[in-house]
């Protein structure tokens, strides 16, 4: 597959499934940069431990949550010469408990970071790729989006929400040659996952017909496809992987 080397920024990215996805559009040949965390103390050292495997990254801080903080991020990302050609908003938070037992700060967290931030940091950079006339956004749902879970009524409303954003901006900026699509992953080996109390993951993981979680590089590589110029004729589309937990 030729293609151009492109810019690309991945929310979240510096780990968990995000840095599979950093990995794998590094791997394709593209500019990475990584947003994370204001403050994250981490970064530095994880930025350090990638270039040892030859895998160089740009990293800014950015409250994906909070409108004025992507704005930011998109002004230092564009005052250090850099253009987003590939925005992977992969940024994503559990909160789980039954309705009963949310609270009204855990559905707002979740909201909030998972479905606003597809808003906020879509919107600085979306401009600039309608003019440039190539554009990849790729969002990052859910199986639970699909087909909801037990104790995850913020979780499933967010990343259903996601889908929406990636339908209706499709269609939006289809003719400017900028796409727009859903990855929704499955169960995979990730912290956020290995946060889910022992017993139900097993339950979790027993009902996966593959047997096992999802690698995050099997998802990665999904990503670097749509991101690529061969997926030019791809937009709207939801792509389901997940070991065949939820087939629709
Ligand atoms: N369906 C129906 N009933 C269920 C159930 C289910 N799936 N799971 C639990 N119940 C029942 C229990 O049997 C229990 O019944 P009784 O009161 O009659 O005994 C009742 O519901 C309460 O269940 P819990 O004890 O589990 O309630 P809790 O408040 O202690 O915990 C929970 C609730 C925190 C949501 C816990 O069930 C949980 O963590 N579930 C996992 C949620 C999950 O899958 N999260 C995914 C995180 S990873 C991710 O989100 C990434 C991704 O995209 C896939």
């Amino acid at each position: 597959m030729t293609q151009q080397q492109r810019t690309a920024l991945v929310t979240g990215g510096n780990r968990g499934l995000g840095e599979a996805i950093a990995r794998a559009l590094h791997d394709a040949g593209h500019a990475v940069i990584v947003a994370h965390t204001p403050g994250n103390r981490t970064v530095a050292g994880w930025i350090e431990a990638q270039a040892r495997q030859g895998y160089s990254f740009a990293a800014y801080g950015v409250d994906v949550s909070d409108y004025e903080s992507a704005q930011q991020m998109a002004r230092n990302v564009r005052a250090d010469g850099r253009q987003v050609d590939i925005l992977v908003n992969n940024a994503g938070i559990t909160r789980d408990a039954t309705l009963r037992k949310l609270e009204k700060a855990g559905w707002d967290a979740v909201l909030r970071t998972n479905l606003d931030s597809t808003f906020n940091v879509t919107k600085p950079f979306i401009d600039a790729m309608l003019q440039r006339g190539w554009g990849r956004i790729v969002n990052i749902s859910s199986i639970n989006g699909s087909k909801g879970q037990f104790g995850q009524t913020n979780y499933s409303a967010s990343k259903a929400g996601v889908h929406g954003f990636t339908m209706a901006l499709a269609q939006e900026t289809a003719r400017k040659g900028v796409t727009v699509n859903t990855v929704a992953p499955g169960y995979l080996d990730t912290e956020m996952v290995a946060a889910v109390p022992a017993e139900t993951r097993q339950r979790i993981v027993d009902a996966i017909p593959v047997g096992r979680l999802g690698k995050p590089a099997e998802v990665a590589a999904l990503v670097a496809f749509i991101a690529s110029d061969a997926a030019a004729f791809m937009t709207g589309s939801k792509v389901s992987m997940n070991g065949g937990q939820h087939m629709a």
